[in-house]
């Protein structure tokens, strides 16, 4: 959940290491660090603040090493403070170490190491990796200490270390938390992410699980755990520079709300074939035998990606007839899942390197369950692990509150179970290219959204003083509630709790009053009466009502406080179109309680840790 950034090469490093980090904050930013090798000198700038504050101190220093690493942090092990920001020293400041994730054992290391002579400065779990480095390089050299320190660390990692008796040398390592390489214009660098990358190139070496690599200006070389050499290809990344920046928007989230019909069009485009009336899944795997031969689905994912899971779930049921569920990968990975040959699984994932999703996936692999992946970053680690992947084709997502993944998921799911009911025989031909059409469709239907920006705006303004909120929606639209409350309260930090509409009754109806609003989503359908039903029963108890309802439904508008008028599109894909007001409403209400919607509280974009 850190950002890691690496450069060996022919111009001064601080300056691209700041810009690099500056594209990783999204990963974490309590504290900025980064160390330069000047010769066998290394210099060393940290504190616990942004990027923007470190490249302030920094600028002035006019250092003209051309080799070092940098770090933004999210912590996990000790406080926010400037002695736990990254990098972290060795005994005698000669190795300076970086990483991303946590190193379980570090307590244990550390009293060894202590028992040593080795002196500790922070409380970090970090640290240990230094002084790892500094008792194993006498006797193996800094390659091979780098090869044994990881081998003795358990847990999820990646790191970067420098040596002063190697100033052409950068030094990385990993253990399932993400790592890219890249070589170019006679530089090499590395980071813990593509966008960092993006300035120097598109061609992007992923290191594998248990690797390490040593790189040095236009060169590397990676060796597995064992110290033997590893080819590898390069993946061309399809994203280009200009989307790491803001493009003239407010914040990243703003943005990526507005290029969510562009972002379903990429997901969709190639991919139906109206003429045949039904997805065209060249792609996909659901010839492999294993996966189309399931009895049954379990959709694993975290967060917003498990919202878009529950949808992906109901619409296998209802398209494809085959019984298929949600399932929180926390949850799964530490319960006893039924799983095996019979029961395929979706693996679903913006980032493809969430820690719980990865790990139920390597479950669900041992219990002989075959494992499709519906992901949107090209050659990351569940890529590799899947047997398959359906990519959403999102384009680079940089705010931490998914918006335009979660309706490439949607769209991406819808296609997968079009797919899967026309070649299991349970969608009728009509049904099919219906089904074909709404799908295409779509993306005009997110555009009309988008026009809900004013109102959505204005109900911010009314609204942005309230503690709580309870959002609900039925069927196909409950996930829209669901995901509408998480971009609510985790870049607002207001409470909001999503039910589905039949629940309601059940107990949360106790906490309606006129200072608790609700956000429910009645759109045309099998559903919108209960709806509001619903509806009437919150505002008989006097509680505030938005509601989300289809074009010119007068009784809809005429049952709440606030209506916000959607595009009239099939039901069943309404999800796609219905969660833009809800990301607007969540994001003007961030910015009126003067949030940073990009850099939420405690938040980071990828959980790489567990
Ligand atoms: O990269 P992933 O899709 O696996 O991430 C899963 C969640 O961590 C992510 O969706 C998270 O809930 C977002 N902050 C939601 O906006």
């Amino acid at each position: 959940m850190c950002g890691l950034m690496g450069y060996a090469g022919p111009s001064p490093a601080a300056p691209i290491l700041l810009e690099g980090l500056a594209r990783l904050e999204y990963r974490g930013y309590d504290s900025a660090g980064l160390a330069v090798l000047e010769g066998d000198r290394l210099r060393v700038e940290k504190l616990a603040g942004r990027v923007s504050e470190l490249a302030a101190r920094v600028r002035g220093l006019a250092w003209p090493g051309r080799l070092g690493i940098a770090h933004t942090r999210w912590a996990t092990h000790g406080e926010v403070t400037e002695q736990n920001a990254h990098p972290h020293l060795d005994c005698h400041e000669r190795i300076a170490v970086i990483t991303n994730g946590i190193v379980e054992n570090w307590r244990e290391l550390r009293a060894e190491l202590e028992a040593g002579g080795h002196r500790f400065r922070s409380e970090t779990d970090t640290e240990v990796i230094a002084h790892l480095a500094e008792a194993l390089a006498p006797s193996l050299g800094v390659a091979g200490a780098v090869r044994e320190a990881a081998a003795r660390l358990r847990g999820a990692y990646a790191f970067l270390l420098v040596h002063a008796t190697a100033p052409d040398r950068l030094f990385v390592a990993r253990r399932s938390a993400p790592l890219v390489i890249g070589v170019a214009d006679g530089a090499a660098i590395a980071a813990s992410d593509v966008p960092a990358l993006l300035p120097h190139t598109r061609e992007i070496v992923y290191l594998g699980d248990g690797e390490s690599a040593e790189l040095w200006p236009g060169g590397i070389r990676l060796t597995d755990a064992a110290g033997r050499p590893v080819a590898r290809d390069p993946v061309h990344v399809p994203w280009s520079a200009a989307e790491a920046e803001k493009g003239g928007y407010a914040h990243f989230m703003l943005k990526e709300i507005h290029e969510q019909p562009r972002a379903v069009a990429d997901t969709l485009v190639g991919r139906l074939d109206l003429s045949a009336g039904r997805p065209r899944l060249e792609e996909l795997p659901l010839s492999e035998p294993r996966i189309s031969a399931a009895r049954r689905v379990l959709l694993v994912a975290c967060g917003t990606a498990w919202h878009a899971s529950l949808y992906g779930a109901a619409l296998l049921e209802e398209l494809a007839r085959v019984p298929a569920a949600a399932v929180l990968a926390s949850e799964l990975r530490y319960g006893h899942p039924v799983l095996g040959p019979d029961t395929a699984v979706v693996a679903v994932s913006q980032s493809g390197e969430t820690a719980d999703t990865l790990a139920a996936v390597r479950l669900a692999r041992e219990a002989g369950s075959p494992v499709l992946a519906v992901c949107n970053v090209m050659g990351s680690q569940l890529t590799r692990d899947a047997d398959a992947t359906l990519y959403t084709r999102a384009g680079l997502e940089v705010g931490v509150a998914s918006t335009k993944a979660y309706t490439t998921q949607l769209a991406a799911l819808a296609l997968i179970a079009v797919e899967w009911g026309v070649r299991r025989g349970t969608l009728p031909p009509a049904e099919a290219a219906a089904a074909v059409e709404g799908l295409a469709a779509a993306p005009g239907a997110l555009a009309e959204a988008l026009r809900l920006d004013g109102p959505a705006a204005d109900l911010a303004r009314q609204y942005r003083f309230a503690y709580n909120f309870l959002y609900l929606g039925r069927r196909h639209n409950w996930p829209t509630a669901a995901e509408g409350a998480l971009k609510l309260k985790e870049i607002s930090y207001i409470h909001a709790e999503a039910y589905p509409g039949g629940e309601m009754k059940h107990g949360p109806i106790a906490m309606i009053e006129p200072t608790f609003p609700t956000v429910a989503v009645a759109v045309e359908g099998s559903v919108r009466e209960k709806m509001l039903s619903n509806v009437s029963e919150i505002r008989a108890r006097k509680g505030p009502v938005i509601l989300l309802a289809t074009r010119g439904d007068r009784d809809a508008a005429a049952a709440a406080d606030h209506v916000l008028e959607l595009p009239r599109v099939p039901e069943r894909f309404s999800p796609l179109s219905a969660v833009v007001p809800l990301q607007l409403f969540a994001y003007h209400v961030a910015v009126e309680r003067a949030c940073d919607p990009d850099r939420p509280r405690n938040l980071a974009k990828s959980v790489t840790v567990e």
